[in-house]
């Protein structure tokens, strides 16, 4: 199958919005793969941090970004052999990766990793950029988001859930400072683009953002499994 056949699901939309959890379970309900592509960020701003790599050079970040030795298994993420699917949600990691993904290069060195994830039967793919630049003949594009308030209470809740201490008005701080980076940065920014819908979650539960997700899709004569 030529891979612009393979029907790809985009969903972008800002921190802690719940496109994770939206785009996990709709590939799920269709039996699609699934890109986090937030994640690839995170790992490289995790491996910079690590070894000392200076968050303002972008030239070393690009190469840490070709050489992340990582793979995604099901719902864990690894790193050579380390497990880092929890340590890559730190907000330290949260807050250099919003940094990093401002860089053109780290952009690019990340591009053909992401495109791979196109595999049949479909792609549900979630970040900031899969509908604008990776994927821009996606079949269904969509912008999902909640107001910055809801977000930081949700991710609040998350983190309290995990017996992580954390403040909300920090949390609420730290969420609009990343809107304004993702959005504002010259490359690939943070944007509901044309041709795709807005899916407002700040009084939608999970299991109705999905189902919005899989009607529009539905509505597009898109299919999943059967
Ligand atoms: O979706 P997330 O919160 O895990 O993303 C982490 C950071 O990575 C976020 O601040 C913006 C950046 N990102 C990006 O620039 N482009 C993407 N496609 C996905 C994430």
């Amino acid at each position: 199958m030529k891979t612009h056949n393979i029907p790809v699901i985009a969903i972008d939309g800002p921190s802690a919005s719940g496109k994770g959890t939206v785009a996990q379970r709709v590939a799920a309900h269709l039996g699609f793969h699934y890109l986090d592509s937030g994640a690839l960020y995170r790992l490289v701003a995790l491996v910079a941090m690590r070894c000392g790599v200076d968050l303002s050079d972008e030239t070393a970040l690009s190469k840490v970004a070709s050489s992340l030795d990582v793979v995604f298994e099901n719902t864990e993420i690894r790193l050579g052999n380390e497990n880092v699917t929890e340590a890559i949600r730190a907000e330290a990691c949260s807050n250099s990766a919003s940094t990093i993904a401002a860089y053109p290069q780290v952009r690019s060195a990340l591009l053909a990793r992401q495109r791979a994830f196109r595999q049949p039967p479909g792609l549900v793919a979630d970040g900031r950029d899969m509908g604008s630049v990776v994927f821009p003949d996606a079949v269904l594009k969509i912008f999902l988001t909640a107001s910055a308030e809801t977000r930081a209470q949700r991710r609040h809740k998350q983190l309290m859930e995990k017996g992580i201490d954390a403040n909300i008005a920090t949390l609420l701080r730290d969420i609009r400072e990343r809107d304004a980076r993702d959005s504002n940065r010259d490359v690939a920014p943070l944007r509901l683009g044309a041709g795709t819908g807005l899916l407002d979650t700040t009084s939608l539960d999970i299991a109705q953002a999905v189902d919005s997700v899989l009607k529009q899709y539905a509505q597009i004569g898109g299919e999943g499994r059967p």
